[in-house]
């Protein structure tokens, strides 16, 4: 399963992607917005760190599909690497999915809600389809089921496209949604951090440092004692 980072603050990423088996970095123009700073010197920023093979996400903005294959191609151009492009799963949005699919300009569909949507994107080409979990848990939906729904329309169908669930605020939603077949998932830098936090392994990893240094001294590792 991939998992990326859906963020463009700078360092997060770099602190991130030298720890994590980070697959690559989605934004959105709020994630950009927040960061308050020219776009493209941030993506292209973006870019550097994480080199051109992993994948990065950036989202067009226009409601037009012409428009947004324009601005596709213009990333495309700009950014380059391992690009996709991440249009909303309006009707305008469909047709700018199929349209980049013939020329060759990698798409991920998002801000998904229903399987159906999802399932549309797939057949217009999108490489990626992107269920937001939490926006729908926060409307008594369940983001998880649509997202296992996903998975199995797609396993049923043979739909090559895969499922880039988002919009998490707690790791048992991440759990969950990996557990029902997510064939990756994106979240901000401080959940991907939660993923690994458990007091008991704090503890322990203290308890094996302590027990080492009171015979071998403090600092020691195994390469000097
Ligand atoms: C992914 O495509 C979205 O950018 C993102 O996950 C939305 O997350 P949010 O609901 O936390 O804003």
């Amino acid at each position: 399963m991939l998992i990326l980072l859906d963020t463009a603050n700078i360092e997060e990423i770099k602190r991130q992607y030298d720890l994590f088996p980070v697959a690559g970095v989605t934004t959105n123009p709020t994630i950009i917005a927040k960061e308050k700073t020219s776009f493209l010197g941030l993506l292209k920023e973006i870019r550097s760190v994480i080199g051109t093979n992993t994948m990065l996400h950036v989202q067009a903005i226009s409601r037009k599909a012409e428009v947004i294959v324009e601005e596709a191609k213009y990333l495309n151009d700009e950014i380059g690497g391992n690009l996709y492009i991440k249009i909303p799963v309006i009707p305008e949005g469909i047709k700018a999915m199929k349209l980049l699919k013939a020329q060759g300009i990698k798409t991920t569909a998002t801000v998904i809600y229903t399987p159906q949507q999802a399932l549309m994107a797939a057949m217009a080409g999108a490489e990626f389809v992107a269920p937001y979990v939490n926006r729908l848990d926060n409307v008594c939906s369940d983001g998880v089921r649509v997202v296992g729904e996903i998975v199995e329309l797609f396993r049923q169908h043979s739909v090559p496209a895969k499922v880039l669930a988002a919009s998490f605020k707690n790791v048992e939603q991440v759990h969950k949604a990996s557990l029902c077949g997510s064939h990756a998932i994106t979240a901000s830098p401080d959940i991907i951090d939660l993923l690994l936090k458990y007091p008991l392994t704090d503890s322990s990893v203290d308890q094996f440092i302590s027990d080492w240094e009171g015979v071998y001294g403090v600092g020691k590792v195994t390469l000097n004692v």
